[in-house]
């Protein structure tokens, strides 16, 4: 038995700009890699402001990686959603649509949204966790193994809508969680950690220096995941990749003075 890998690599670049062209690169390695090896790629998108840049680069017809990305043989998901219409401005699924995927030629049966304007936020994600089940046919208590899954980090250390404190940090049964976000009063829609952790890559997208105290935290403190979520992320069989620019990562490597 090949004893399971769980990798960490940390990658440092200098600016924003460079942050989203070098998680293109990784982005299209990676799909291309999947698409040769297992005829498609499943690929998580992550919310928030940081990734609106590379999604645009992603789409952008003056680059190659709208060329050579195999856009019709990706599997498209989110690793979680605002519990609000996909129209709300608060969309992460509206975000991506605007950004990239209404300006390349994705099959729609191969965008999978959250339905979270259902009212009910415990209904949407069970019926996300259907949806898993049958694009990755899971049998009963399978995991769906992701060929990346792209994530970002808040300052207080949350990834996904896993946030500190939160009871979904614990959920080992099922995929998707509804999860009450008190900070917001609103529920937000989740991958869990099982599905995070199964995925074979898993890239941080982390820019800007109100972040570096939580980075330094996360990749260099004790591990308390339920006060910094993000280091519940270790994928047990893959690896999770930390692209960040200068700014986010300007206190790693240092010892408290
Ligand atoms: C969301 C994201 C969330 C995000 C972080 C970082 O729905 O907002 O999934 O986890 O990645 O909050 O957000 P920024 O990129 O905006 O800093």
């Amino acid at each position: 038995m090949v004893p399971l890998m769980s990798k960490r690599e940390i990658r440092i670049v200098g600016s924003t700009d460079e942050l989203s062209r070098a998680a293109a690169r990784v982005l299209l390695r990676c799909a291309k890699e999947a698409v040769r090896a297992r005829g498609r790629c499943a690929l998580a998108l992550s919310g928030g402001a940081t990734p609106k840049k590379l999604y645009r680069l992603l789409a952008d017809e003056g680059e190659q990686f709208r060329r050579e990305l195999p856009w019709e043989k990706i599997q498209f998901f989110w690793s979680d959603e605002r519990h609000v219409a996909p129209d709300d401005p608060e969309s992460n699924y509206r975000m991506a649509a605007e950004m990239m995927l209404a300006h390349v030629s994705v099959p729609p049966e191969n965008v999978h949204r959250v339905m979270a304007e259902d009212p009910e936020a415990e209904r949407a994600a069970r019926e996300y966790e259907r949806t898993l089940g049958e694009v990755f046919h899971l049998s009963a208590g399978e995991v769906p193994r992701f060929d990346l899954i792209l994530l970002g980090m808040g300052a207080c250390g949350h990834t996904a809508s896993l946030f500190p404190h939160s009871e979904a940090l614990r959920e080992r049964a099922h995929l998707v969680v509804a999860t009450w976000v008190e900070k917001f009063k609103a529920h937000r829609i989740t991958l869990t950690p099982p599905v995070l952790n199964n995925s074979s890559l898993v890239m941080f997208l982390v820019s800007g220096r109100e972040k570096a105290e939580t980075v330094r935290a996360v990749l260099e403190g004790p591990y308390e995941p339920d006060l910094y979520p993000a280091q519940v992320v270790r994928p047990t069989d893959g690896e999770a990749l930390w692209l960040m620019d200068e700014e986010a990562a300007r206190l790693l490597g240092q010892r408290d003075s």
